[in-house]
Parts: C-alpha cells; structure tokens; sequence
C-alpha cells in the first residue's frame, strides 16, 4: 500500500494537465474525452448496473486462475463483494465509455469480464460495436453473460477461456480496442501484448490496466512502451494507454485525470 501511495507521489510530481501536451492528437482526446464533464444520459444506466450488483446478495462458486494460471482454487463469493472489490469503479467506468464513444470503436476485445462492469459500459458507448471479452471462470462467464443481456446488451459475446488459450482461438484478424484487464502479472502481461500485437492495424489502441498494482505491472508496462511499434503512450496512473500510428512520432505522456 506505501508502495502504490510512493508511486501515485511519484506520478503526480511528473504528470501533466492538457497544457503540457503539445501533440494536436493527445491534446484533443484529454480535452475533449479525459476531460469532458458532461452528464451523458447513459451514465445513469451505468450506476444502476453497478447498483444492482452491489446489492445482490447471491453467491456463485468461483474458480481462481491463480499464479501463471496453473494453480485454479475454486470459492463462494458474495456478488456484492465481487462488484466492490474486482470491477471497475464508476469514474474509470464513464472514462472507458467516453473513451469509446470518442474513437468510435468497432471492434472491441476485452480480456477479464469479471461481472461485465466494463463490457456494459463499452456496449451501452459503442451499440453497432462488436465486443469480445474473455473469462476463465465458467460461472462468472455464465453469471455475466446472462446479465448482460438482461440489461440490453445484445452487442457483447462473452468467452469462458484461459486468455491464453483464448487469444490463441480468436478468428477475428484485427480490433480497434483491447482492454486488458486480468491477470495482472509481468510475464503474462507481455504475453499478451506480444500475441495482441498481431491483431492491431495503424489505429488500434491497447489499454493496461491496474499497472501500478506491483513492481512486476510497472516494468511490464515500461517493456510495452519502449517497444518499437508503440509510438504513443499515455500513462494516467490506473490505465495505461498504447497507440501504434505510425503517423506519430514515439512521445509518452503522464496526464492526471
Ligand atoms: C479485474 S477482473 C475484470 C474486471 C472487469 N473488466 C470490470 O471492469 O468489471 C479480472 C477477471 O479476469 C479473470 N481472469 C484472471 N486471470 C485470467 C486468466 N489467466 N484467464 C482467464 N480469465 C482470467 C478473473 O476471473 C476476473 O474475473
């Protein structure tokens, strides 16, 4: 916890508002996306799915893809608790709507459905998009996909698989967006950028998530930025942000939210 509060210390000593952007492109996306305070009516179905999950008492037998996924423990968990503890929070939840919403995003894969926190927002941002997300736990899988549905998400197609397996199966050639968020380890991480980086055409976009959450996250997401097809990246503490335009030239950026 002292780690993360250093590194948070740390990030917001170097990290910069729109002012300090001078790329036309990374300018316009916080201005008009990181930073757009409008209330877009949508944002109340997003707080009445979390709502819902944070109320359900139910439990549902989880199966835990521990370390390196080998290691599977299977345990009850309370949906309430799960919402609290493993979903995405509000803020982040409006930020990857607008953030859809602002590339217009067609294609869409995510890797960690958890309750489909995130897979509703980026359905409800983008409904003619079409989104993958992937989950190792058939239950949850089960659990998510049903919920989905029932709230009027007809655009998203949850995968019960290992991402590993998973990415490996996935006939789709190229996506416009993919949303990493599980399995928050260094070396599965840049498996997966590396196997990711066969499915990205000039404007695809790569967002990590969590990549403060250990020293493991940090130097994985320092591997991915330096990599050569990465040109811009933008590190907003919780996420971090890849572009491959070849149009750019390499920059990295640090921005508040
Ligand atoms: C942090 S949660 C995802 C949260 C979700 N994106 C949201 O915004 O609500 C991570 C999910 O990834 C799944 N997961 C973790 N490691 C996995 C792996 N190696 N293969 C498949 N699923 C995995 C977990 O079961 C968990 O549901």
């Amino acid at each position: 916890m002292l780690k993360l509060l250093w590194s948070y210390l740390k990030f917001w000593w170097r990290s910069k508002n729109q002012h300090g952007v001078h790329s036309p492109f990374v300018f316009k996306l916080v201005t008009d996306c990181f930073y757009d305070k409008s209330n877009y009516n949508d944002y109340s179905k997003l707080r009445q799915y979390r709502k819902e999950l944070l109320s359900n008492k139910d439990s549902i037998e989880v199966t835990d893809l521990g370390v390196g996924s080998h290691m599977m423990k299977t345990k009850k968990r309370v949906i309430a608790h799960m919402a609290k503890n493993a979903g995405s929070t509000l803020s982040r939840t409006k930020l990857l709507y607008r953030f859809v919403q602002y590339f217009k995003m067609e294609s869409i894969l995510e890797l960690g459905t958890s309750l489909g926190i995130a897979t509703h927002a980026m359905g409800l941002a983008q409904p003619e998009a079409s989104i993958t997300s992937l989950e190792g736990c058939p239950n949850i899988t089960i659990f998510a996909s049903d919920n989905l549905k029932a709230n009027g998400i007809q655009n998203a197609t949850v995968i019960n698989t290992e991402f590993s397996q998973g990415l490996n199966k996935l006939s789709q050639e190229t996506f416009d967006l993919m949303y990493i968020d599980g399995n928050h380890q260094k070396e599965a991480t840049l498996e997966y950028f590396e196997t990711l980086l066969e499915k990205t055409h000039n404007d695809s976009i790569m967002i990590f998530d969590d990549i403060y959450w250990s020293k493991g996250m940090t130097e994985a997401w320092n591997t991915i930025v330096a990599h050569p097809q990465v040109t811009v990246s933008i590190d907003t503490f919780f996420w971090g942000i890849v572009f491959f335009r070849r149009e750019q030239v390499k920059e990295h950026f640090i921005i508040r939210l």
